[in-house]
């Protein structure tokens, strides 16, 4: 049976993407590939994580395109070219657009890092969310993989995992136990699960 195709989508550093290389090579990921990683930040490290796994790797800058739009249709095409069946938004920093989302509807998940509906939507994004869950003064935070819709963070949730919040924590150390707890491990375990889904819904329809 054919692998699942997948795309990566990055802004920053990458550890959530070598997450996801690493358990494909694990064989954590075993109905997927990655084929592509597209980043939208020229500096981006996880370009560099990416090719030292040899994945083909795509920049598309939003300020080398006129619009939005145009930078997106870039996006999508590329995605279209090299026939892309799951995207996963590892740290992408841009928001995408209804045009965008309805191109790959229910084929598009995300990673965020706090136990969704708590600090997430607008504004909450990297450390915002963490200093947001200190000065609440949870006890426990988290990380949740979710499909994307039109609502940031709104779409169905595939897997979430919780963490403790610890005294004497740290934005940057709380984010740090959220990612090694729960995004590097739910993640890729949530890779799959869509991925066996996708090759399971088409194999129904043949
Ligand atoms: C992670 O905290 C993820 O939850 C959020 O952005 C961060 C990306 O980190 N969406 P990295 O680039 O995967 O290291």
């Amino acid at each position: 049976m054919r692998k699942a195709r997948i795309a990566v989508l990055v802004s920053g550093g990458g550890t959530n993407l070598q997450a996801l290389m690493d358990s494909e090579r694990a064989g954590v990921i075993s109905e997927g590939e990655i084929k592509l990683v597209i980043s939208d930040n020229r500096d981006a490290y996880a370009i560099q994580r990416a090719k030292n796994y040899n994945i083909e790797t795509e920049v598309l800058l939003r300020k080398d395109f006129p619009s939005r739009e145009d930078h997106e249709k870039a996006l999508v095409g590329t995605l279209k070219d090299h026939d892309i069946d799951l995207i996963v938004l590892a740290g992408f920093m841009s928001i995408l657009s209804p045009y965008f989302i309805d191109s790959f509807r229910d084929r598009i998940i995300n990673i965020h890092p706090s136990l969704i509906p708590s600090f997430c939507g607008k504004g909450f994004y990297g450390l915002k969310v963490h200093e947001a869950a200190l000065s609440y003064g949870v006890k426990v935070t988290g990380a949740t993989v979710h499909y994307v819709n039109e609502i940031p963070d709104g779409g169905k949730i595939i897997i979430q995992k919780a963490v403790e919040v610890k005294d004497g924590d740290t934005p940057e150390i709380l984010q740090r136990r959220v990612m090694e707890e729960a995004e590097w491990k739910i993640l890729p375990k949530a890779c799959q699960m869509v991925c066996q889904k996708i090759l399971e819904e088409e194999a129904n329809a043949e």
